[in-house]
């Protein structure tokens, strides 16, 4: 297993390209088997994730091609006739669910195994399965697959959600979009990958309204046809990468960047003493002089604080001046990053869903492991300022979600490698 070693050395600066977003990516690559036409999706990040999300869809019997260095990605459902989504490759990766919906519609029938434990919590899939069954759908566990059954077809419905569940919200619009009649969410997740999911079934000829409010409503349509659509900047890329100048110091130009994708995190940031910039080719971040400010963080559904940049900014607080109070609402064990970070000397308390971070003058390098996607990358952070060498080890996790993230890292002056072991 691979590790990433990081010495701390001093302010970084530099620019750094935002990719396409993984999480719009995995949830715009599904849509394809709601057409035989042709689905291209452009600005496609070159992740462990889209790899495996594409062996789902082959699984399925949908042709798939990637271009131009993987950024382009050609799909084709005509000789997609398998409803069967196996364990396997479901279990590498939770979002393989979001074929749910998309099977449902296509063939009147669905067999997704659950994808069973992750590191961040449960995560049923109650709230899914409320919603495919408002349309009409009979779906039963079985050996630890869904069987869902719609032998009529699919109607619209009314749907009511009791949390704003930004995969089941994408699973219900996407089977809604061929669905007879009208189908309403409400309390739908507002994240701007749903807005981007919109604007692709859009373009294959759904109709959609109030994507990134908490009341979508879709007409359904009788067939939808074929897309080209680009996939929208990573928004959590984007953050992860804005706190590496007011963790080390310096300052960072985000390619693409977009504020307007991460307000609350930029106001947090803000608070916090930051100042962030925009630029005509995206944004600038830099840390004011002094210390950073401690502040309270609590992570909310879109529009509110990320839960994916929670970990990030915990790396952050652990050296800022005061006591910071970090409540997660949104996963029942995100804080798995906090014992590794008290490797390095951070002192946090943790509480339940609440942590309590008191900030430290210097952090020092230690052997660290990283537990999942984000507390991988939080390490690294970590790793920038602190005084000596970090190990991370396990950097799989950060293969499913950060592209090129050495390079990218190096792009800006870090001192850091990644080591076979
Ligand atoms: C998406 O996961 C993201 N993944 C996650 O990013 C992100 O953390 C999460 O949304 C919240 O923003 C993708 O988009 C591929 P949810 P998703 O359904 O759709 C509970 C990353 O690091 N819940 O909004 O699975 C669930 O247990 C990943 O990139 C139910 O109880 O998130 C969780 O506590 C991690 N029943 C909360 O809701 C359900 O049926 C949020 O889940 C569905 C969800």
């Amino acid at each position: 297993m691979d590790s990433i070693v990081v010495k701390g050395n001093g302010p970084v600066k530099g620019k750094i390209p935002v990719a396409g977003a993984k999480n719009a990516c995995l949830g715009l690559m599904p849509a394809t088997l709601l057409s035989d036409e042709p689905l291209t999706l452009t600005n496609v990040p070159r992740l462990a994730d889209i790899e495996t999300a594409t062996q789902l869809l082959r699984s399925l019997g949908v042709e798939t091609s990637s271009l131009q260095d993987g950024q382009v990605l050609a799909l084709s459902s005509q000789g997609a006739d398998n409803p069967l989504a196996h364990y396997d490759i479901v279990r590498k990766m939770r979002a393989s669910n979001l074929v749910l919906g998309p099977l449902l519609a296509r063939h009147g029938k669905a067999i997704v195994s659950l994808p069973g434990g992750c590191a961040i919590g449960a995560r049923p899939m109650d709230i899914h399965v409320s919603g495919l069954e408002a349309l009409g759908a009979r779906i039963e566990l079985k050996d630890g697959y869904l069987h869902a059954e719609a032998p009529n077809g699919l109607k619209g419905a009314q749907i009511d959600f009791r949390f704003a569940s930004v995969g089941a919200t994408e699973n219900v619009m996407m089977a809604a979009t061929t669905a007879k009649g009208t189908t309403v969410i409400n309390n739908a997740a507002r994240e701007p990958e749903i807005v981007d999911l919109a604007r692709c079934l859009t373009a294959m000829g759904a109709q959609i309204d109030g994507a990134g409010t908490d009341r979508i409503e879709i007409q359904g349509v009788d067939r939808l046809h074929g897309a080209t659509h680009p996939v929208v900047v990573d928004r959590i890329e984007q953050g992860t990468y804005m706190l590496a100048p007011v963790v080390a110091g310096g300052d960072v130009e985000l390619i693409g960047g977009r504020r307007d994708l991460l307000q609350s995190f930029c106001e947090k940031l803000e608070e916090a003493g930051v100042s962030i910039t925009e630029t005509a080719d995206g944004l600038l971040v830099k840390r004011q002089d002094g210390p950073i400010r401690a502040v309270d963080v609590r992570t909310e559904v879109y529009p509110g604080f990320p839960t994916d940049l929670q970990a990030q900014m915990m790396a952050l607080l652990s050296t800022a001046d005061g006591t910071s109070v970090l409540e997660e609402t949104i996963f029942e064990n995100r804080f798995m990053h906090a014992p590794e970070l008290m490797r390095m000397g951070a002192d946090i308390e943790i509480n339940g869903a609440t942590a309590t971070v008191r900030g430290v003058k210097q952090l020092k390098g230690a052997p660290v492991m990283a537990t999942d996607l984000r507390a991988s990358v939080s390490l690294i952070l970590a790793g920038l300022a602190a005084e000596g060498e970090t190990i991370v080890s396990r950097v799989y996790h950060l293969d499913r979600g950060y592209e090129h993230v050495v390079r990218k890292f190096r792009g800006i002056g870090a001192n850091i490698e990644r080591i076979s072991s």
